[in-house]
């Protein structure tokens, strides 16, 4: 199967760039399915009803999010009866919506789990404590033909070491959060593609994705009050990757796909 990832939508300006895009990329790169990570469509934090419906119409299949998922409050009830937008797995039992979901396909079954890290992040249940769990919901030629897990977090160290924990078990393991894409992008030992973060989708004359001025400030005088952050507006680029699993559900290939704004760009064929 081959399916694009697509990394953390940066506000309005990416999110339309995004989901004019996919609807182009489906065909062209004959996908059988496209995920988006959406935690930072809505303005830079979290993400609405509207705007998830809005990709899924657009041809996104399952939706993940990370640390900003409750910033918008109606996404609540919106994520208790949506089995294609996920938050991240190791939030507390009881909390709404769903961290590993599947979705059947006409070329076959994915399974998507969200998941977040724990260093330098908000705090969550232990994410190795979470692999049992992913094995045996997404195992590979019994309960899906392709799985993907978005680990969403700081710590490149700590994404390099799940993924490794999952080769060989999972088609791909797929990095997001800090909104720069790495090059670490390869098939494992085992068979799992790895990249340790896919990049946003935003405005790269930013500081990651943010207004310069504000966010730099920040910086340079914490002692001020903090200033709202807003989202920079110029043209974004879209940043994914496209994986191909093979007979056995492990990876044939990883590839970045970078289109737009100021990043080098993909030659699509
Ligand atoms: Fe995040």
């Amino acid at each position: 199967m081959k399916v694009l990832f697509i990394g953390d939508i940066v506000g309005r300006r990416a999110r339309n760039f995004v989901q004019d895009k996919i609807v182009e990329l489906k065909t062209r790169l004959k996908l059988d399915a496209i995920i988006v990570n959406v935690e930072n469509a809505a303005g830079g934090f979290g993400v609405t009803p509207s705007i998830c419906d809005d990709f899924f119409r657009a041809g996104a299949d399952v939706l993940t999010t990370g640390n900003h998922i409750w910033d918008k409050r109606e996404i609540i009830s919106y994520i208790s009866k949506n089995d294609r937008l996920l938050r991240p797995l190791n939030m507390i039992e009881g909390t709404p919506g769903l961290g590993i979901t599947t979705v059947q396909l006409d070329t076959g079954k994915i399974g998507v789990a969200n998941i977040m890290t724990n260093l330098f992040m908000q705090k969550t249940d232990h994410v190795f404590d979470k692999m049992p769990e992913i094995l045996e919901k997404l195992e590979l030629k019994i309960n899906v033909d392709f799985s993907l897990i978005d680990i969403h977090g700081e710590a490149s160290s700590e994404k390099m070491a799940l993924g490794n924990a999952l080769d060989g078990n999972v088609t791909a393991v797929v990095g997001t959060h800090t909104h720069v894409p790495t090059a670490d992008h390869q098939i494992l030992e085992n068979g799992t593609a790895y990249i340790t973060d896919v990049g946003m989708s935003g405005d790269y004359n930013s500081i990651i994705g943010m207004n310069k001025k504000d966010a730099l400030n920040r910086f340079l005088f914490p002692q001020n009050k903090k200033s709202r952050l807003e989202v920079s507006l110029g043209e974004p680029t879209l940043c994914g990757v496209i994986i191909e699993s093979n007979e056995r559900g492990l990876s044939k290939s990883i590839t970045p796909l970078r289109l737009g704004g100021k990043l080098e760009q993909t030659k699509l064929e």
